[in-house]
């Protein structure tokens, strides 16, 4: 089993949506066999999805040829989707930012979210995904909201953001746990253990 570990967190030791990954992983690498590849999306690795890449995306749907600079671009945004598919379990843990996900989780998924690569498309039938026979874990941390939170708390469209994106490139076993309020909360330790205990379970 190959584990593909994406940290959407800045925030380190401080990370609480880490803290569960962390937990989490340690179980699944329990498995006999289990290798892990870890992605921080804040350590300014992952290439920007910029004028070369749109330039390289659009040379292939129309049969045009690339500029160097587009093919060298394209070059980086393939090595990250070579590691995003090498995987067989991926591991996603990411603050809830302004409602939504941060925008470097984002970056990532419209780095691979490639045709060919993470789905097909048919003008018949649509869209298909091509990430069959892989499952997803998603750890969610946000300071204030929480489910069944009264109006005016905030929203969060990450969660469902989520479980379409991985619906749609072919990842339909998926999990989400979360860890909230990490902020608003007079007894957080006890909200982290319950999401501690319910990643863990999941993986068992
Ligand atoms: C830029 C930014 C935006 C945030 N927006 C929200 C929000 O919309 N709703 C919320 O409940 N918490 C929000 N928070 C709080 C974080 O979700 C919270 O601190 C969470 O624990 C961060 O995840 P982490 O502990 O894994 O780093 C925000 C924090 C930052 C830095």
């Amino acid at each position: 089993m190959k584990i593909f570990h994406i940290n959407a967190s800045t925030r380190g030791e401080e990370s609480q949506s880490l803290a569960v990954a962390e937990r989490l992983i340690a179980k699944l690498r329990a498995a006999p066999g289990a290798t892990l590849d870890r992605l921080d999306l804040f350590d300014g690795s992952l290439p920007a999805f910029d004028a070369n890449a749109v330039g390289a995306k659009m040379a292939l749907f129309t049969g045009a040829t690339a500029t160097a600079a587009q093919k060298a671009t394209w070059a980086k945004v393939e090595a990250v989707f070579k590691r995003f598919a090498a995987a067989d379990v991926y591991v996603v843990n990411t603050p809830l930012w302004n409602n939504g996900i941060p925008y470097v989780l984002k970056q990532f998924i419209d780095l691979v979210t490639q045709p060919g690569w993470t789905f097909g498309f048919d003008p018949a039938s649509g869209y298909s995904g091509l990430m069959t026979g892989k499952r997803a874990f998603v750890v969610h941390a946000s300071g204030v909201y929480h489910e069944g939170i009264r109006p005016n708390f905030g929203s969060d469209f990450a969660t469902p953001y989520l479980a379409d994106w991985f619906e749609f490139i072919g990842v339909s076993e998926l999990e989400q746990i979360h860890v909230a309020p990490t902020v608003v909360n007079g007894d957080y330790a006890s909200t982290k253990a319950k999401a501690i205990a319910r990643a863990e379970a999941l993986v068992e």
